[in-house]
């Protein structure tokens, strides 16, 4: 074969192809979920061919608007919420989807109705836009398990109850990074064909990493405990100190931190009590990942994924990553908390 022909590969694994492949292993599947994921890929690509284009486009900038967490609304917001919408009601397979955008809870149209309920931050890190950093998208899935209309209710279920999560992240390529329950696979987007293609099988965390991951411009509001851990990171007993590497967008702070091993926090302040990452859309489909790759997320008290959600855009502190790292945290705090 010429090395042009080799360039090609004729049986190249889609994320279609993969998710496919993953509901024929469950014989009483009824394809809904894969449907869905398809209804996610094109408003993923979409999303991503956007934030290439968007300075070209005048999608740059914001439509003069605050969202229901009073923070301003950007275009590309604006267009991504819409697209993540439209796209997973028009796939007949959920009845129910959370926004970060959106005060309460979307109801589908009865007609279009299905058994899933999808929560969504459409675009995650929006203060990265304007400046050409990376953005990303993150969801998490779950069902409902009765026929009744949806409610409120049927939203707020905690992590353990995820079908599948997963993010997008518009980097130096744009990236998906999927776990439908078993373990987490990474497909890059090939702009020639349109397709996402298996890049990172079977994503795996490392044990313990060497980087650290927070905006450190809070410092003067953390609690002691964090306090103490980043001063042993940056100046260790022995040993070498710890790397700090924070972009801002968490989709990109947690797509390194499973690559490369670390933590990234995002903790409590006196300031924001709870944090100020989301638990529905953000924490939770995030925590499930780094879980699924063999890592762990915590609030600082327990498990993000045992958290009973008590409202759609309720916040928590957030602490997670490589396994080790992530004990060691939760052994300062539980220290300072005695
Ligand atoms: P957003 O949903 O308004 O974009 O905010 C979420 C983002 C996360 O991506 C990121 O981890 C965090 O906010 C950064 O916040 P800060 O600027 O306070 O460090
Ligand atoms: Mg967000």
């Amino acid at each position: 074969m010429s090395s042009q022909g080799r360039a090609f590969d004729s049986n190249c694994m889609t994320l279609t192809r993969f998710v496919l492949a993953e509901q024929k292993k469950h014989p009483e599947a009824t394809g809904d979920l894969t449907q869905l994921l398809t209804a996610l890929q094109t408003a993923v690509k979409v999303v991503s061919c956007a934030v290439r284009k968007a300075g070209i486009t005048q999608l740059f900038g914001t439509v003069g608007e605050t969202n229901v967490q009073g923070e301003e609304v950007k275009k590309l917001d604006v267009l991504a919420n819409d697209l993540f919408i439209n796209m997973l009601k028009s796939s007949f397979t959920t009845c129910a989807l959370v926004s970060e955008e959106n005060e309460t809870i979307i109801e589908v149209e009865t007609e279009k109705r299905g058994k899933y309920i999808v929560a969504f931050d459409p675009l995650d890190g929006s203060s990265n836009i304007d400046c050409l950093v990376s953005i990303g998208s993150i969801f998490a899935i779950f069902r409902k398990d009765d026929n009744s209309p949806p409610s409120l209710k049927d939203a707020l279920q905690p992590g353990n109850k995820v079908v599948a999560a997963g993010y997008a992240l518009y980097g130096s390529a744009t990236m998906m990074v999927l776990s439908v329950g078993g373990g987490v696979n990474g497909f890059m987007l090939d702009p020639s064909i349109g397709e996402f293609i298996l890049s990172d099988r079977d994503m795996k965390i490392p044990n313990k990493g060497k980087i650290y991951s927070i905006n450190e411009g809070y410092a003067y509001d953390w609690d002691d405990a964090v306090k103490e851990y980043v001063e042993s990171k940056k100046n260790p007993a022995s040993g070498k100190p710890y790397g700090a590497r924070y972009v801002g967008s968490m989709v990109a702070d947690v797509h390194r931190t499973i690559k490369y091993g670390g933590i990234f926090l995002y903790p409590a302040t006196a300031a924001s009590p709870k944090g100020k990452l989301r638990l529905l859309y953000e924490c939770i489909p995030m925590a499930y990942l780094i879980t699924k790759a063999g890592g762990l997320a915590s609030n600082g008290n327990i498990p993000i994924l045992d958290i009973q959600p008590e409202n759609i855009h309720q916040r928590s502190p957030i602490f997670l990553g490589s396994k080790q790292d992530v004990e060691d945290v939760l052994a300062v705090i539980k220290k300072h908390t005695k």
